[in-house]
């Protein structure tokens, strides 16, 4: 009976401390932002770097995209137009550290797999068919650790042409 009411606020902390261990939830797709109790930090300060291989691409076409920086645990990236994550990665089942997700689109955003701490990652990304004279912005939510997180940047950019 003690042994209850002491495990219940111990695992009130879990998620807290644990938070999105193994990836973002599709349920942050849209506003990118973790639900983590505490704020994202100001975009100015963004510490990471994005960039691509290739900013101009053909309809259909692939690019790279990496996430470097001083290390982070986790991250969430789309390829947007608009508001709207386009496009799709393309990650290995057995990648070490990122994976997909469908953000009501297949495979149209990339996150994290585990909590180890990554300094490069660099991910092929597609361009949807039929996209020729499109725009996109790459936005990235990175999180130095569970506390520490920035939400939904703008980046780089891709063109198709
Ligand atoms: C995402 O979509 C792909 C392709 O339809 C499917 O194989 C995969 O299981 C889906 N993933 C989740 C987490 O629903």
């Amino acid at each position: 009976m003690g042994s209850k009411l002491i495990l219940i606020p111990l695992l009130a902390l879990i998620p807290v401390t644990l938070s999105y261990s193994g990836g973002a939830p599709e349920a942050v797709c849209e506003d990118m932002t973790p639900k983590h109790p505490n704020p994202p930090q100001p975009p100015k300060t963004f510490p990471y770097k994005v960039s691509v291989s290739e900013n101009e691409i053909k309809s259909g076409g692939r690019t790279q995209i990496t996430i470097s920086g001083d290390g982070y645990k986790g991250f969430l990236l789309q390829v947007r137009d608009g508001d709207k994550p386009v496009g799709s990665f393309q990650i290995p089942d057995d990648h070490r550290y990122a994976k997909t997700i469908n953000c009501s689109g297949k495979r149209n955003a990339a996150t994290h797999k585990n909590s180890a701490t990554k300094k490069e990652l660099t991910l092929d990304w597609t361009a949807p068919r039929g996209s020729k004279g499109k725009d996109y912005v790459i936005y990235v939510t990175v999180a130095t650790d569970g506390e520490v997180y920035w939400a939904r940047q703008p980046t780089e950019t891709i063109k198709v042409a």
